[in-house]
């Protein structure tokens, strides 16, 4: 008979404590899967989500089963730890909250009433990861489960949780064809199995488990990322009924140090996002539906990669990857910190990540760990990436490994080469300097290392869409500061084909229950769309003007109505050659141009701003104010007009603050001077940071990039410590010293 497979998220009882006996069972929360119970307290800051073990209940009846038939349980994610119960035995227990396990309940069935009982835990331990990284690890049955009924002999259930065939398809692009290698598992009495694609059958029989067989495909219709993601379906078919069937693609990927990233034989350039898997008031517990739509969202903006951090995501995504043809990146929680005691966890959940995903075309990568020496680099720390990288090799010889470098990783570290190719996470122009330090970093790596595929993984600025400032600066948590800072970034990708993918973090805001920010608590907003995905913030459409080829317009600054300025900029990002502004229908000026078109409009009352551009339009409304609206600026900050005008800074043939810092310390009198000038701030930040700031070592690549910093800039960086009475008093004494 055929498998039946049927979804089991209805008629659970949850208990927030103690396991759940029969008696207990009505005494449990009603709830429905996917479930978390971190969906709101995980949402409003203080770190304090609920982090523990939970159990979840379900009493059933024995299904009638056939001789031989087998009953299964398949979890598609229940995070981080889950213990599976039957009538009070306990049938297994499953590490790492990210991938699908299944279990046998057969043995264990009694005839008439069943009670399972699963206990979930996502407390705090050393050895399943994640345990330290910016995002809220969310615990529950969060994907569905579901129940299995298989015959005697089936496709195998228990191999990693993978799908049971596994389809490895070799194109030869000269000749426009593929030989498709497909392998299935069988577990019991099998003598062959049926395998049939594009059209062909072919018979294979079962030795020691396995069947194989091997497909000739003329005239291959390649899977070619959103330009065409082609997919093939193969079936395998065993007498005993059982039945299973994969989805496919045809195509080659490579990867140069100077070309990037190809596709089927070309240059084929990456541009998109990283996304994590929650939303808004649901927390991690996830259906089709919010999958679909931050699929459409990152196609609706043009993207044709995402990145899906920090660990395995839906099967269902990848899927969606797959059908929409954007190349993926695939990674597990191997975060932050390194612990020796989570050695295994991390080769489990990569062997699970591998045999679970291998058959989707639209994974080129396997990444290895995140910012993984942001607490320090141990050689077991290296060696656990030396055994995950052959675990990769050995699982899946078509993919290469990659890792996501922390930016103070020493770009000249071997670490940094342990992986086939690699990406970094830089924050210039948010976290530490200017964002041309991007620039500057990407073409000294390429420089130092010229046969080095190199990446860009993580890139961002937090921004609220309810603050606005016309006169954006670093740290304001405005929209345009966001847009301006992504609309170099862009510009930077453009001119270095080199980068083999650029991956924004983030496509959309998430839960960071530790972060209280930005006005918004639990929340990271570095998203280029809101949390609950219903604001695309102007930075969106500076992608879809690089990204995509279906014609806009959009006027940027449609919440910043208030403005206090005489003349305001009204900046429209397009992927059209030319734009037109009306000011209240009047046509106020056309303009040529690549992307972006600013247009400077003399503002009195209240106006209407339409732009056109062909046959699309975009319409926003300003008010001329007196005095800039206090609810555009994030509550605290100081948007520190430092100095109105150059001039009062610089006394030619003198130092000022818009020196660099290293040529400053390079004169006798003015490097000892600015040391004794900084130190009652270093002392003060190093009391406010505690010893976290005395043992981050500064590597020697990070510190000529600072010592290229401006003084003023270094300074901003320090934050509120400095005040502008600080700056004046820091540019006065330089002042007074000659060059
Ligand atoms: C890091 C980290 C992300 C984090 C991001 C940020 O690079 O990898 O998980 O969210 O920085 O600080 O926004």
């Amino acid at each position: 008979m055929m498998r039946n497979k049927i979804c089991w998220n209805d008629g659970w009882r949850f208990f927030r404590k103690d396991q759940p006996a029969a008696d207990t069972l009505a005494a449990g929360e009603a709830v429905t899967l996917p479930h978390t119970w971190n969906a709101k307290d995980s949402q409003d800051g203080g770190n304090d989500y609920y982090r523990g073990t939970c159990w979840y209940a379900k009493r059933f009846a024995k299904p009638e089963l056939a001789a031989g038939e087998q009953l299964w349980l398949e979890f598609e994610g229940a995070a981080m730890t889950a213990e599976v119960y039957l009538n009070g035995q306990k049938l297994a227990r499953h590490e790492g909250g990210y991938s699908t396990f299944r279990v046998e309940l057969t043995p264990l069935l009694a005839e008439g009433d069943n009670l399972l009982t699963v206990s979930v835990d996502n407390g705090k331990n050393r050895t399943v990861y994640p345990q330290k990284a910016d995002f809220t690890f969310y615990g529950g049955l969060y994907r569905d489960v579901n129940l299995l009924t298989v015959p005697a002999a089936h496709f195998c259930l228990s191999y990693h949780g993978g799908p049971g065939v596994k389809v490895t398809p070799t194109v030869d692009l000269d000749a426009r064809s593929a030989s498709v290698t497909v392998e299935a598992w069988v577990d019991g009495p099998a003598e062959q199995v049926t395998f049939s694609t594009a059209g062909q059958t072919i018979e294979a029989p079962v030795q020691d488990g396995c069947a194989k067989a091997v497909f000739a495909i003329e005239n291959v219709r390649l899977w070619d990322s959103v330009e065409d993601p082609y997919l093939y379906t193969v079936t395998a078919s065993l007498d005993s009924g059982d039945s299973i069937s994969a989805r496919y693609g045809c195509r080659t990927i490579g990867f140069d140090a100077d070309k990037g990233f190809l596709l089927n034989g070309r240059p084929y350039r990456l541009c998109g996002a990283a996304r994590h898997q929650d939303r808004q008031g649901l927390g991690s517990a996830l259906t089709k539906k919010e999958h679909e739509e931050d699929a459409a969202l990152l196609r609706e903006m043009g993207a044709n990669t995402v990145r899906l951090a920090h660990y395995q995501h839906a099967q269902y995504f990848y899927d969606l990857c797959d059908e929409n043809g954007l190349i993926a990146w695939a990674e597990i929680p191997y975060i932050t910190e390194h612990m020796p005691e989570g050695r295994q966890n991390t080769l489990d959940q990569m062997t699970e990540l591998v045999v679970q995903n291998y058959n989707h075309p639209s994974i080129v990568c396997w990444g290895l760990s995140n910012e993984i020496t942001g607490s320090g680099k141990t050689d077991d720390l290296v060696a656990n990436h030396e055994l995950l990288n052959d675990l990769c090799h050995r699982l899946d010889p078509t993919r290469p490994t990659t890792m996501a470098h922390v930016f103070m990783l020493d770009p000249n570290d071997p670490l940094v080469f342990l992986p086939d190719i690699r990406s970094y996470n830089l924050y210039y122009g948010w976290y530490v300097g200017d964002w041309d330090q991007n620039d500057r970093w990407f073409d000294e790596f390429h420089a130092a290392h010229p046969d080095a595929v190199i990446g860009l993984s993580e890139y961002g600025a937090d921004a609220n869409p309810a603050y606005q400032n016309g006169r954006p600066e670093k740290g304001d948590w405005s929209e345009e500061y966001q847009a301006v800072y992504h609309e170099h970034m862009l510009k930077m990708w453009s001119e270095r084909p080199y980068i083999w993918a650029m991956h924004c973090w983030n496509m959309f805001d998430f839960g960071a229950d530790g972060r209280d920010e930005g006005g918004k608590p639990g929340q990271n907003q570095k998203g280029l769309v809101t949390f609950d995905r219903k604001t695309k913030k102007d930075a969106f459409y500076i992608y879809k003007a690089y990204l995509s080829k279906e014609p806009f317009v959009h006027i940027c600054g449609s919440r910043y109505v208030d403005r206090p300025e005489e003349i305001t900029e009204i900046k429209v990002y397009s992927n059209q050659p030319e734009v037109a502004l009306y000011v209240d229908s009047r046509l106020f000026a056309k303009k040529a141009g690549d992307k972006v078109f600013k247009f400077q409009v003399p503002i009195t009352g209240s106006h209407t701003i339409r732009a056109e551009a062909g046959d699309c339009q975009s319409v926003i409304l300003v008010h001329h104010v007196d005095a800039p609206n206090p609810d555009y600026v994030k509550p605290g900050s100081e948007i520190v007009n430092w100095f109105d005008r150059e001039d009062e800074i610089v006394r030619e043939g003198y130092f000022s603050i818009k020196d660099s810092m290293g040529e400053i310390k390079a004169h006798p009198q003015a490097g000892p001077a600015l040391a004794e000038l900084l130190a009652p701030l270093q002392a003060k930040a190093a009391a406010a940071y505690g010893d976290v700031a005395k043992n981050i070592q500064i590597p020697e690549s990070m510190q000529r990039m600072m010592d290229q910093m401006s003084v003023e800039a270094t300074l901003k960086q320090m934050g509120k410590l400095v005040t502008p009475a600080i700056v004046h008093e820091i540019n006065g004494a330089l002042n007074r010293i000659a060059k």
